[in-house]
């Protein structure tokens, strides 16, 4: 990246700065965040790296090792969202945002290098708002409030870029904790850092090199079925606002009130994924993994057959982990329609998964797979250079 920066910007007298931000994982709670619900992610030791140095001038000139167009900002308080600019709008989106919440950027030359696998589900989007972010507030000198950082980047996702994402992926990224899981109340935006100590076991994420077609609009379409829920149950639940708020009994008295079959499964997932949640939290405390496996299996089940975001590609590469002799659980992680899964393995059969879920896989779907063993990392941080 040095290299790289040098021969881009030529050399200056000022100092060059490196800052880094993760991807996430999520290892269970999915579709829980938008309803208010609880997340259980972990930051992952992949990321996006950002080098930044001040300029004389205010423009902030922006460019990549993986992408080609570059760009130049100006007006950020008038940027707009545009096709053309590709990768650039992501960083706009977020310097955007953080001069409507009142804070002024000086410029900088900014140079940007990743090693997430792109539109994988990763959240490679949110690493890249949330690095952005941090760096040029901590450059300028700001005090970064992780939490009104997560909040930024989650609504220039929403406002600036149209994805009607929830907080999961930008917290993560944000908040992260080197061998810690990140238990989130998505409504209070209460959080705990919860030691992931599966022993003897890994994490392996399954990318099923599918790209996630769809996602956008089926994304929003479960969230709207989700709002539908809620109006329904307010006729027996006065002043229900969002699924989160029910516990699971709750709900089974109340469900008979949803009109439509399909709503009432997306309802069902949701509120049934959020008690898993913190079954899977209790798990992991007293070393139970066989329960969490079963409940990260439950989950992605659920996705299946309730929520309907997986596809097939997904589905075959969590059924054949599951056939691997030392896997707990396996499931989709993240929006589905593509994208990656993630077990959790025992140590020593960690080359037999990826050797057997790698072949079967291919010769199932005719796609190559990738796996990562997974790593817990930090959230947002400065490096040393
Ligand atoms: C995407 C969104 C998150 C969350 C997950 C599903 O990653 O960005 O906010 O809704 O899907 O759990």
């Amino acid at each position: 990246m040095k290299q790289w920066f040098e021969e881009k910007y030529g050399s200056s007298s000022e100092s060059v700065k490196l800052f880094y931000a993760p991807g996430r994982v999520n290892l269970i709670g999915e579709h829980t965040d938008y309803n208010g619900g609880y997340v259980f992610p972990a930051a992952l030791t992949l990321g996006t790296w950002m080098m930044v140095r001040k300029r004389q001038d205010q423009e902030i000139h922006l460019a990549s090792v993986d992408f080609a167009p570059v760009g130049v900002l100006n007006n950020l308080a008038e940027a707009v969202y545009d096709p053309k600019d590709d990768w650039i709008n992501y960083p706009k989106g977020i310097l955007h945002h953080l001069v409507r919440a009142g804070f002024s950027f000086s410029g900088y030359d900014v140079l940007y290098a990743g090693n997430l696998p792109n539109g994988a589900g990763l959240s490679s989007s949110a690493s890249i708002q949330v690095v952005t972010g941090y760096g040029l507030l901590s450059a300028e000198g700001h005090a970064v409030d992780r939490v009104q950082l997560a909040l930024a980047a989650q609504r220039s996702e929403n406002e600036f870029l149209g994805v009607q994402c929830g907080i999961m992926d930008q917290f993560t990224s944000a908040m992260g904790k080197r061998s810690h899981a990140l238990l989130l109340q998505c409504d209070t935006l209460e959080y705990k850092h919860i030691p992931f100590e599966a022993q003897g076991c890994k994490l392996i994420i399954g990318n099923t090199n599918k790209r996630r077609g769809l996602v956008d609009s089926e994304y929003n379409a479960r969230r709207s079925q989700c709002e539908q829920a809620v109006t329904d149950l307010r006729a027996v639940i006065p002043g229900l606002q969002q699924l989160g708020e029910l516990t699971l009994q709750q709900y089974e008295e109340a469900e008979a009130a949803i009109q439509d079959a399909v709503v009432r499964k997306r309802a069902r997932h949701v509120v049934e994924e959020i008690d898993r949640v913190l079954r899977s939290v209790e798990a992991l405390k007293t070393q139970d993994l066989s329960l969490f496996g079963e409940l990260m299996n439950a989950s992605h089940d659920s996705l299946r057959d309730y929520y309907e975001v997986t596809c097939d590609e997904l589905n075959v590469m969590v059924e054949e982990a599951r056939r691997v002799q030392g896997t707990f659980g396996s499931r989709m992680t993240g929006a589905g329609f593509g994208g990656c899964t993630v077990s959790l393995v025992q140590e020593e059969a960690v080359q037999p998964f990826i050797e057997h879920v790698g072949r079967t896989y291919e010769e199932k779907t005719g796609l190559k797979p990738e796996f990562y063993v997974a790593d817990i990392g930090d959230g947002a941080c400065q490096l040393d250079l």
